[in-house]
């Protein structure tokens, strides 16, 4: 390439870097709250007791503490085959709240103390805040939710990473006006 034509074709490639970029945030607002699922062998192991919560709902250290203690897992026991816990930590390690971008990850993660790494999505300061409004008899003394790990009985949605305020149908109260 002749030297007086590299400048040029630099600043092109910063202009293209700079509109995809745009798109990409865009992209951000609109799309999910957090990524969904993609791991098919984690939604079969980690979605047969409860839900799949999604890997950007827990910081990385949340997730190794999990995983590290499958065989006692809220009283039950979860192991998994060597093979499907490699993939599955790995998974759940890489695309954690504190690892992607996904907006309501990335709020998850800021809401955390540095070295926190609570084992339940549902003591996440971001999400408990949240959640702070609802009255238990709306959440753990209505029998069709139990307790609010139940993200699925409220958010209708939740299975493709969206959490959004329109998109909740809490059983035996419906849409929620605040
Ligand atoms: C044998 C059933 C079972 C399997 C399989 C299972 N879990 Fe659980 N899990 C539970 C129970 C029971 C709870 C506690 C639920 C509650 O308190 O309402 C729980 C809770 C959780 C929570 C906390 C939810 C909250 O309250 O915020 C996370 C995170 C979680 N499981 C992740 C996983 C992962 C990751 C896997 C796969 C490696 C997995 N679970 C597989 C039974 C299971
Ligand atoms: C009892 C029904 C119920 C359950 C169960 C529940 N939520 Fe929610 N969630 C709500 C309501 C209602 C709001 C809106 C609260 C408000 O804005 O005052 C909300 C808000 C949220 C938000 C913020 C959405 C926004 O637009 O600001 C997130 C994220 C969220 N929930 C995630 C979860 C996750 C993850 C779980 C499961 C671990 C869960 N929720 C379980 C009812 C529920």
């Amino acid at each position: 390439m002749h030297i007086k034509n590299f400048w040029p074709l630099l600043a092109g490639i910063g202009l293209v870097a700079t509109s995809l970029a745009v798109v990409g945030d865009d992209d951000r607002r609109s799309g999910p709250d957090v990524a969904p699922v993609s791991l098919p062998l984690y939604q079969q192991e980690c979605g047969s007791c409860h839900f799949a919560y999604q890997p950007g709902l827990l910081p990385a250290r949340s997730w190794a503490q999990v995983m590290a203690g499958l065989s006692d897992h809220f009283g039950d026991n979860a192991e998994l085959a060597q093979a499907d816990h490699q993939a599955i930590q790995d998974y759940l390690l890489y695309n954690a709240a504190d690892r992607v971008r996904d907006r309501r990850a990335v709020k998850i993660a800021r809401s955390l103390q540095a070295e926190a790494a609570p084992l339940r999505i549902t003591e996440v300061p971001y999400v408990v805040h949240k959640h702070r409004e609802i009255p238990a008899s709306l959440i753990k003394d209505n029998a069709k939710v139990g307790s609010l790990s139940n993200c699925t009985a409220c958010h209708t949605r939740a299975d493709s990473g969206s959490f959004s305020e329109r998109e909740i149908n809490i059983p035996g109260h419906g849409q929620w006006d605040d």
